[in-house]
């Protein structure tokens, strides 16, 4: 069976062909962020133009790089949301139209299942039920996911995500777009204690994030060091900034797997190509004997192959396809 996943929740037009479970025939994205980085940010109508002009393109060279033609396509996987309404719409419509016109199924699939799945893309698969840790630039949550789409949030961000929080400390201090890689970049020429950053904990035993202090805290060393007319040193700052994230992602995760009283932990999300954010983890699974499983980077971020996986894996023959389907902008996993 040959899936065609579509993704166009954000920034990134994707498109991937996928053979049954596992076989990854071919995978296309194309990025816009030489349009965004001038502005700090994603700008949601530049980025549903751009999608427009990439689409049909992308998904062609999709489906050329696996050598396969849209009628060979069984079905249509498409991230229905969430995400910036008009950047969804785009993806989500030209599914939709190339499945009624090549009598396709398609079937609508949340960006979160496919980040939360994107680790079954690797040889080493995990085994369910697990927790797992989706960290990107609009999410920040734990579930545990007991099967491809069974998923139970534990805990989410109050406030800001990790990588809205590593793109808002970036763009504060001149760093560029997307913030997370800038940051993780100047972090290694830095000390991960030189500045003592905040850790929100919130209540014992609570398995919900908060970085927006983290984030005002950044900002008030930055204005402290100004005002004093000093040297204001970039790598201290991010690395110091990185760990504070990082040691609040794992911890919780660890709390996530002492309440659960499970073995198994998966992370997913653009944050979690974040190599500090790896060695952590793999190290406090190590010293409690848990198993970890780690999505490749370029899995990690957004892509299309997640979205034709998790398709792939929640299609039922049986529903029929309802083409009066709109998006979302908030997940439908909690
Ligand atoms: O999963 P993703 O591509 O898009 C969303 O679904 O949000 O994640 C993008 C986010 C951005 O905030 C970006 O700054 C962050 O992931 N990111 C990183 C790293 N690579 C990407 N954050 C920290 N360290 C990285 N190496």
């Amino acid at each position: 069976m040959l899936t065609l996943g579509i993704e166009s929740s954000c920034d990134d037009t994707a498109a991937a062909v996928l053979q049954d479970e596992d076989g990854l025939l071919s995978s296309v994205i194309s990025s816009q962020d030489i349009i965004h980085s001038r502005f700090g940010g994603v700008v949601p109508e530049l980025a549903s133009r751009r999608h427009l002009e990439s689409i049909h393109p992308v998904v062609q060279e999709a489906l050329s790089r696996a050598g396969v033609a849209i009628g060979d396509i069984n079905l249509i996987a498409v991230t229905q949301g969430p995400g910036l309404i008009g950047s969804l719409l785009v993806g989500f419509s030209y599914a939709k139209a190339v499945s009624y016109v090549s009598s396709i199924p398609f079937v609508g699939v949340d960006h979160m299942a496919g980040h939360l799945l994107s680790v079954f893309l690797e040889d080493e698969k995990p085994h369910f039920p697990f927790v797992a840790l989706i960290v990107s630039g609009g999410t920040t949550s734990l579930f545990l996911c007991a099967s491809p789409s069974d998923f139970t949030l534990l805990g989410r961000t109050r406030d800001d995500a990790a990588g809205e929080a590593f793109d808002k400390v970036a763009k504060l201090i001149g760093l560029g777009y997307p913030g997370g890689p800038s940051v993780a970049r100047e972090a290694e020429a830095g000390e991960n204690n030189a500045v003592k950053f905040p850790r929100a904990w919130l209540e014992e035993d609570s398995l919900d994030f908060s970085f927006s202090g983290l984030k005002t805290a950044v900002l008030n060393h930055c204005h402290g060091v100004k005002e004093k007319k000093g040297d204001l040193r970039v790598p201290d700052v991010c690395a110091s900034f990185q760990e504070a994230v990082v040691e609040v992602l794992v911890e919780k995760t660890m709390l996530a797997i002492k309440k659960t009283g499970l073995g198994t932990v998966v992370m997913g999300g653009g944050v979690s190509s974040n190599r500090r954010l790896r060695d952590m983890m793999q190290r406090r699974c190590d010293e409690n004997g848990i198993k970890l499983y780690l999505p490749r980077p370029s899995f990690c971020t957004d892509n299309g192959a997640m979205i034709a996986l998790a398709g792939f894996l929640q299609f039922h023959k049986e529903v029929p396809v309802e083409y009066n389907q709109d998006v979302y902008s908030r997940s439908q996993l909690g």
